[in-house]
């Protein structure tokens, strides 16, 4: 695929990205050994991640999904922190050890809403596992137990992150000219 109109450069590789994710694979394997452990992607952006990341897992794993919109964050420049749930889980995630992965935590407003409504259906663990953390942005303090990468204040695209819906099915992570997010 030919790099994105207004690419400025790529942040992390594919095999970079590849690599940490094999590397974070590995740290839930051992952390969550023995134990009941299921994903929960946040459709669309953390589908690419959950998907490499449970092939790099390598205990049993279940997977589930929802879908929210949210009216905020850098891509769209509203106002942050309104989010709903669009598409629920299909099954009860009670007394399951509960992964949360996001493509990205940025201020940290949708992390904090899918945490507190996760956890008010009695998980028996709760943790996020993101691919990318802005912490630079961050307005919400929310715990991030397992990440892949730490990037800049920058808007990025790739490995399921979009621009208007595009670049999601880059294998990198590019960083995009400013006034392009
Ligand atoms: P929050 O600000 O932590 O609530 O993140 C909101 C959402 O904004 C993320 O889940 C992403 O979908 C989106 N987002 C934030 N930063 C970027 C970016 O650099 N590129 C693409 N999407 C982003
Ligand atoms: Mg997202």
């Amino acid at each position: 695929m030919n790099p994105p109109p207004g690419m400025e450069r790529v942040l992390f590789t594919e095999e970079q990205v590849t690599q940490r994710i094999r590397e974070v694979g590995v740290e839930i394997s051992e952390k969550y050994r023995d134990r009941d452990l299921k994903l929960i992607g946040v459709l669309k952006g953390s589908v690419f991640f959950l998907t490499a990341l449970a092939r790099a897992i390598e205990i049993p794993v279940q997977i589930d999904f929802l879908a929210i919109s949210s009216f905020g964050g850098q891509a769209t420049g509203h106002v942050p922190g309104l989010v709903r749930i669009e598409k629920d889980l299909d099954d009860p995630i009670q007394d399951q050890d509960v992964l949360l992965v996001e493509d990205i935590v940025d201020t940290g407003f949708t992390a904090r809403y899918l945490l507190r409504n996760l956890a008010g259906r009695g998980p028996r663990s709760l943790a996020i596992c993101t691919l990318l953390d802005r912490t630079v942005r961050r307005i919400i303090q929310v715990p991030v137990e397992f990440r892949c990468f730490e990037i800049p204040d920058r808007f990025v695209v790739g490995c399921g992150l979009d621009y208007r819906q595009l670049y999601r099915n880059l294998g990198y992570i590019a960083v995009m000219h400013p006034g392009r997010g």
